[in-house]
C-alpha cells in the first residue's frame, strides 16, 4: 500500500511539473505573441486576417510584393512545393515582421491517394483507420508544401438531397464527435513534425440544416437542437486540439454564421476556450450582405470581426475596411490584436517560424504503395452490404463468366468522389479493372449506358447479352461525383438516367444479379433493391475502390459496413432520422394501411390517427447503424452490473455476440439509450457506444459497454442537466433492433 502510495505521489509530482513546464510554454508562446505584434502596425495586423486565393494578384511578381509587404497572412490553392517554399522563405527572411505564411487547401479525403468520400468511411465506424487515412492524405499534401487544410467537416445532416452530404460523418451527433476527433489527430499528426497541417473544424455551425437540403439555405436550429446535436462533433475537435475552425454559408436563426457573437464568441471562446484561428468560408462575410444583414462591405466587415471571424477567406472587406473602422471606433484596437494574436498563435503552434521551408518532396511519398494498402481497407471497410438473398454473395473465384454492366463499372474519375482537387482518375483501378486481373476472359464487360444520367438505351442490347451468356451479373449503378458535394444538392434522391430500366431489362435475364451502388449520398433505392437479389452499397470509394470491391464480391473479406444515414424510401420522407422524437401519436409499422390498399369508397377519416405517410408508412427503408455481412451474428445474454446507476456511479451492461455462421468477419455492436421522461422531450434512441469485433465462425465474444451518468447529459434550453428517472438500453446490430433492458439513474 505504501509502495502504491508513493508511486502515486511521484506520478502527482510529475503531472505537476509537467503542467508547470506547458504553463511555461504556454505564457513563453502568449509573450512571443505580444513581442511580435508590439511592432506591427495596423496595418501589418490587417495583412496577417486576409487569406488570398491563387490568382487573386494579376501575376507572381505582384504576389511576392504583397508577401514582401504582409499583405498576406494565408493562401488558399496556392500549389507547387518549390512555388510555396520559395513564398515561405520570402515570408521569412524578407517580410518586415518574418511571420510565416498559411498555405491552405481542401484535402478533405485525400491528396493523391483518395481515400472514400467522408460519408463511406463513416460506415467503416473504425476512427483508427480514419485516423490513419487522415494522417496518410497530411503526409502526402503537406510533402508539396501545405500545412493547412478545410477539413475534417463534421455538419452533421438528416438530408440526403443535400449535396454536402458526402463529405459529412452522417447523422448521428455521437458518431460524428467520435470521428471528429479521430481526423483531427489524424490531419495534424504531431505539430512538431514537418508533416504536420493544420486541421480546420467546418462548417461552425448548422449548416447541415439548410432547409430542403438546398445548398446555402437558411437555417433555424432551436438551441437544445444545436446543443444536443450540431454543435457536439465540434466540441470534440476543439477537444481533439483542432487548431482551426471555419465560420459557415448559413443563417442561423436569423444571424449568418460568419457574423454570429453567439455561436463564434459565446459558445466557441467563452464556453469552450478555444484559442485558436477562425477563418471565414469563402466570401461567406461578403455575402452578409445578400443575406439582408450587412448593409455594405464595410459593414459586413464590421459584424464579422466583432463576432470572432479572424481571417477573411477570398474577399477583401477586412483589407479595405478594418482601418477606418478602427479609426471610427466601430472596431476597438483590442478586438483586432486578439483575432491577430489567435492567428500568430497557430503559426506558432504549428512550428512555423521555425520549420525549414523547403519540403523534402520524397518520390515515395505521393500514392505510396503503404498509402494504396490503407486506401484499399478503407474501401473495403466502408462498403455496406445491404442485402444477400440466397447467399448470392460472395460469388465463386472460379465462376464460369460473370456480366460487369453499368455506367459506373469503370469510371476511374468519378469513383474518387467529391471534394478531389489533387487525385487523378489515372490512379484509380476501377472495379471492371479489379475483375478483369482475377477473371481475365471469363469476364464480360459491356457498359451499357455512357454515364448514370444517360436517358439513351442504345447499350442495352448488348449489356443485356453480355448478361444472358454469363453465369452472374454485377451492375454497378449510382452517380457521378459531380451530383453530390457542393452546389449539388437533388430534389429528386432516386437513380439519374435510364438506370432503372437497365435494371428491370438484365433482372428478366433471371441471372443471379447483383447491384452494386456508387453515389455520394444515400438514394431511394427501394425499388432497385427490390430486384437486386444482392447489394452493396459501395459510396464512391476513391482511389482503390476497385480492388476493394473485388475484395468483397469474391469473399477474401466479409462486408463490415454499416450505415451512418438513415436511407429514406423517397425524397418525401426527408428528414428521418433514427433519433426522432415520439410524438403524441406515434405508430408502428403495423399501423399502417398502404394508399393503394385503403378502400375506394372507405368513409373512415383517418386509418389510426397515427403518425405517419399513407405511401411510406413510419418505417424508413434501412435504419441508421444496419449491415449485413456474409456470415450471420447472434446475440444473446443480455447483462446489466445493477437496475440503478447512482449519481457518480458508473453502470456496465453487456451482452454475448457469436458467430454463429460460416464466413470470418466483423461486427459493429451498437449501444442506445432512451430517456423515458425530461423536462424537455428526448429522443426514442440515442446511439452511446461501439465496437467492433473480429470473429471467426463459431467464436462468441461478450461485448461491455460503461454507461456514466455523464453519457445522459443534455441541454434542455436552460442549462445542461443529468436527470433522474427510467432509461431503456439497448445492445444490438443496428439502431432498430437489439437485445433491451432498463435502468434509471439515482
Ligand atoms: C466551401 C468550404 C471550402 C472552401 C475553400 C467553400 O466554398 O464551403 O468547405 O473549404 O470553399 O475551398
Amino acid at each position: 500500500m505504501k509502495k502504491y502510495l508513493s508511486v502515486l505521489l511521484l506520478i502527482g509530482l510529475l503531472i505537476s511539473s509537467c503542467d508547470k513546464g506547458s504553463q511555461e510554454s504556454v505564457s513563453t508562446l502568449e509573450k512571443d505573441i505580444q513581442e511580435l505584434m508590439a511592432n506591427m502596425s495596423i496595418e501589418d495586423k490587417i495583412g496577417q486576417m486576409q487569406q488570398v486565393f491563387d490568382g487573386f494578384y494579376p501575376n507572381d511578381d505582384d504576389l511576392i510584393k504583397a508577401v514582401r509587404e504582409g499583405k498576406v497572412g494565408s493562401f488558399l490553392n496556392v500549389m507547387g512545393a518549390d512555388r510555396i517554399s520559395e513564398l515561405q522563405r520570402i515570408a521569412l527572411e524578407e517580410s518586415k515582421h518574418g511571420i510565416p505564411l498559411l498555405f491552405g487547401r481542401d484535402v478533405i479525403h485525400g491528396y493523391r491517394t483518395i481515400f472514400p468520400i467522408p460519408l463511406a468511411m463513416a460506415s467503416s465506424w473504425e476512427p483508427e483507420l480514419i485516423e490513419k487515412s487522415m494522417r496518410i492524405s497530411s503526409v502526402e499534401a503537406s510533402s508539396m508544401g501545405i500545412n493547412w487544410t478545410f477539413a475534417p467537416m463534421i455538419d452533421v445532416t438528416w438530408d440526403p438531397r443535400w449535396g454536402r452530404i458526402a463529405e459529412s460523418c452522417g447523422e448521428d451527433p455521437y458518431l460524428a464527435s467520435v470521428y471528429a476527433s479521430a481526423m483531427v489527430k489524424g490531419i495534424q499528426g504531431d505539430l512538431n513534425d514537418q508533416t504536420a497541417v493544420a486541421a480546420c473544424a467546418k462548417h461552425f455551425v448548422g449548416y447541415g440544416m439548410s432547409e430542403a437540403g438546398r445548398d446555402y439555405n437558411t437555417t433555424y436550429i432551436t438551441e437544445p437542437l444545436l446543443r444536443n446535436v450540431h454543435l457536439r462533433p465540434f466540441e470534440a475537435a476543439k477537444d481533439a486540439g483542432a487548431l482551426t475552425f471555419m465560420s459557415a454559408f448559413n443563417d442561423l436563426n436569423g444571424v449568418p454564421t460568419s457574423g454570429n457573437e453567439f455561436t463564434l464568441k459565446t459558445i466557441l471562446r467563452d464556453e469552450w476556450g478555444f484559442d485558436g484561428t477562425v477563418v471565414s468560408d469563402w466570401a461567406s462575410i461578403e455575402e452578409m450582405i445578400s443575406h439582408g444583414y450587412a448593409a455594405n462591405r464595410k459593414h459586413a466587415a464590421e459584424i464579422a470581426v466583432n463576432a470572432g471571424v479572424d481571417m477573411e477567406m477570398a474577399t477583401t472587406t477586412y483589407a479595405e475596411n478594418l482601418k477606418v473602422l478602427v479609426e471610427e471606433g466601430k472596431v476597438s484596437e483590442e478586438v483586432i490584436n486578439e483575432r491577430v494574436a489567435n492567428i500568430l498563435r497557430v503559426k506558432m503552434k504549428l512550428g512555423l517560424f521555425t520549420k525549414p521551408v523547403s519540403q523534402h518532396v520524397s518520390v515515395d511519398t505521393i500514392l505510396a504503395p503503404s498509402h494504396l494498402k490503407v486506401a484499399r481497407e478503407m474501401a473495403r471497410k466502408s462498403i455496406v452490404l445491404l442485402k444477400n438473398e440466397s447467399n448470392t454473395l460472395p460469388l465463386p473465384k472460379d465462376i464460369r463468366s460473370l456480366a460487369v454492366v453499368g455506367p459506373l463499372a469503370n469510371a476511374p474519375h468519378n469513383q474518387m468522389g467529391t471534394w478531389v482537387f489533387d487525385g487523378n482518375g489515372d490512379d484509380s483501378v476501377t472495379p471492371k479493372v479489379a475483375i478483369e486481373n482475377l477473371l481475365g476472359k471469363r469476364m464480360n464487360f459491356v457498359a451499357g449506358m455512357e454515364y448514370s444520367r444517360d436517358k439513351s438505351t442504345a447499350g442495352f442490347k448488348e449489356a443485356i447479352n453480355a448478361a444472358r451468356k454469363s453465369d452472374a451479373i454485377l451492375f454497378f449503378a449510382g452517380e457521378e461525383s459531380c451530383l453530390s458535394g457542393e452546389a449539388n444538392s437533388r430534389g429528386i434522391i432516386d437513380f439519374p438516367g435510364v438506370q432503372k430500366e437497365l435494371l428491370i431489362e438484365l433482372k428478366k435475364t433471371g441471372k443471379p444479379l447483383v447491384l452494386v451502388v456508387m453515389a455520394g449520398r444515400p438514394l431511394g433505392i427501394g425499388d432497385e433493391i427490390n430486384m437486386a437479389d444482392a447489394v452493396l452499397y459501395a459510396w464512391h470509394g476513391g482511389t482503390m475502390a476497385g480492388p476493394a470491391l473485388a475484395d468483397l464480391v469474391f469473399g477474401d473479406y466479409s462486408p463490415s459496413g454499416k450505415l451512418p444515414v438513415t436511407f429514406v424510401k423517397g425524397a418525401g420522407q426527408i428528414p428521418f432520422y433514427y433519433y426522432r422524437k415520439n410524438g403524441g401519436r406515434p405508430s408502428s409499422p403495423e399501423d399502417f394501411t398502404h394508399i393503394d390498399d385503403i378502400p375506394r369508397n372507405s368513409k373512415q377519416l383517418s386509418l389510426g390517427f397515427k403518425t405517419m405517410h399513407l405511401d411510406y408508412g413510419i418505417a424508413p427503408l434501412l435504419p441508421f447503424g444496419y449491415g449485413l455481412t456474409y456470415t450471420e451474428f447472434q446475440y444473446s445474454n443480455f447483462s446489466m452490473s445493477d437496475a440503478k446507476l447512482k449519481a457518480n456511479g458508473t453502470l456496465t451492461v453487456s451482452a454475448d455476440v457469436r458467430n454463429s455462421g460460416n464466413y470470418e468477419a466483423e461486427e459493429i455492436v451498437q449501444l442506445y439509450v432512451r430517456d423515458r421522461v425530461g423536462s424537455i422531450t428526448r429522443p426514442i434512441k440515442e446511439l452511446k457506444g461501439f465496437e467492433k469485433v473480429h470473429l471467426k465462425p463459431g467464436n462468441l465474444r461478450k461485448v461491455t459497454f460503461l454507461i456514466e451518468p455523464e453519457d445522459l447529459a443534455f441541454f434542455n434550453g436552460n442549462d445542461y442537466v443529468i436527470e433522474p428517472g427510467d432509461f431503456d438500453v439497448w445492445i444490438g446490430p443496428n439502431s432498430d433492433e437489439g437485445l433491451q433492458g432498463e435502468f434509471s439513474l439515482e
